[in-house]
């Protein structure tokens, strides 16, 4: 467990440093727009100058980006807090009066928060809360928000298009990397085609079966490759290792075996994060029965819900939950 959470852990850390600013790269530019951005500002608008908020699993900070933006005054503090090591760009980039609105904590899992009770106004997390352990986590959060406090959400829904999206990459991943797939196919054929960079290696190969065997293999899984992005609404992982497949064989050609064994182990391993993250993104979609319990759980007896999907023009992104804590009881 402590392993699967180390694992996990690295992955999203990985992800971060590499500079993205949230993790919907496909349906956004640097930052959150159109209906999403609408529904955080809306949320935002309802804070009194000094609240305070937190925003769980926050990744590069994309919802404090969006607060920032929205208080220029800098009249609202958030805390932001995630598993990972966090490398947000854009933050170490503000005027340090600007930076001391927010404060950010990596390595942070949101199942023990460091914050005491009843210390925050609103709670927010946008493909987030749903990543961690609800059992725990939303006692914390419950814990350190104000009685009176709200939970603002966005998370990922069962039939929302990133997830099916998901899906659809997580079957091209797997035939990507399947035993004696692309991947493999690839890597048998680094050395012929490392052979290939000289004569006397072109006349060797001319004779050698075993390696037109993989020449042939390689070329029908290209084939393969070819159909399969042609007939999918989302090709992306499939056109990008075509690509680096490309140039890792002519690096095996230009610089020998080895720089295009290094250069395909790392494609390897990019793709085993990328199958992980696609793989949470599909586990832990909300269907319309568990965002309605979250929602319940959250409001408790006394609070108000509002449960809704999002969309964003058209293609359905998400579930919204807004949550109005019980009034305090004086
Ligand atoms: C899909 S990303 C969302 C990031 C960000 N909210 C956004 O909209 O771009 C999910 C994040 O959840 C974090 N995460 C997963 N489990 C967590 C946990 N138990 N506690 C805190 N963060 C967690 C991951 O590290 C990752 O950064």
């Amino acid at each position: 467990m402590e392993q699967a959470l180390d694992e996990r852990r690295a992955v999203w850390t990985r992800y971060w440093s590499q500079g993205a600013t949230h993790s919907c790269g496909g349906s956004f530019g640097s930052r959150y727009e159109g209906a999403l951005a609408q529904f955080w500002r809306g949320a935002f608008a309802t804070l009194a100058p000094g609240a305070r908020v937190l925003d769980i699993a926050t990744g590069n900070g994309a919802l404090p980006q969006l607060l920032v933006d929205f208080d220029p005054q800098g009249q609202i503090a958030c805390d932001a807090i995630d598993l990972a090591t966090l490398a947000p760009a854009w933050f170490d980039a503000l005027p340090p009066a600007r930076r001391a609105q927010l404060r950010f904590h990596g390595q942070q899992a949101a199942e023990a928060l460091p914050f005491a009770d009843a210390s925050v106004d609103m709670v927010i997390s946008q493909y987030g809360l749903e990543y961690t352990d609800l059992a725990r986590t939303v006692p914390e959060l419950l814990r350190v928000c104000k009685p009176d406090g709200q939970v603002r959400l966005v998370c990922h829904h069962a039939e929302a298009r990133p997830v099916q999206l998901a899906h659809t990459e997580l079957a091209h991943l797997d035939w990507l990397t399947a035993p004696e797939g692309m991947l493999d196919t690839a890597l048998g054929m680094i050395g012929p085609v490392a052979r290939a960079a000289t004569e006397q290696g072109r006349a060797a190969l001319a004779q050698d079966t075993a390696a037109q065997a993989v020449r042939e293999r390689f070329n029908t899984l290209q084939d393969a490759l070819a159909a399969q992005a042609a007939g999918s609404n989302c090709p992306d992982v499939l056109v990008e290792v075509r690509q680096a497949l490309a140039t890792i064989l002519n690096m095996a050609m230009r610089d020998g075996a080895a720089s295009a064994q290094a250069a395909l182990a790392a494609l390897r391993a990019q793709l085993a994060d990328a199958a992980l993250r696609l793989a949470e993104l599909r586990d832990y979609a909300l269907d319309a029965d568990a965002a309605a319990q979250l929602g319940r759980t959250l409001a408790g007896a006394e609070g108000t819900l509002a449960l809704a999907p999002i969309l964003e023009q058209d293609v359905l992104m998400g579930w919204a939950i807004s949550v109005q804590r019980a009034a305090a009881h004086t």
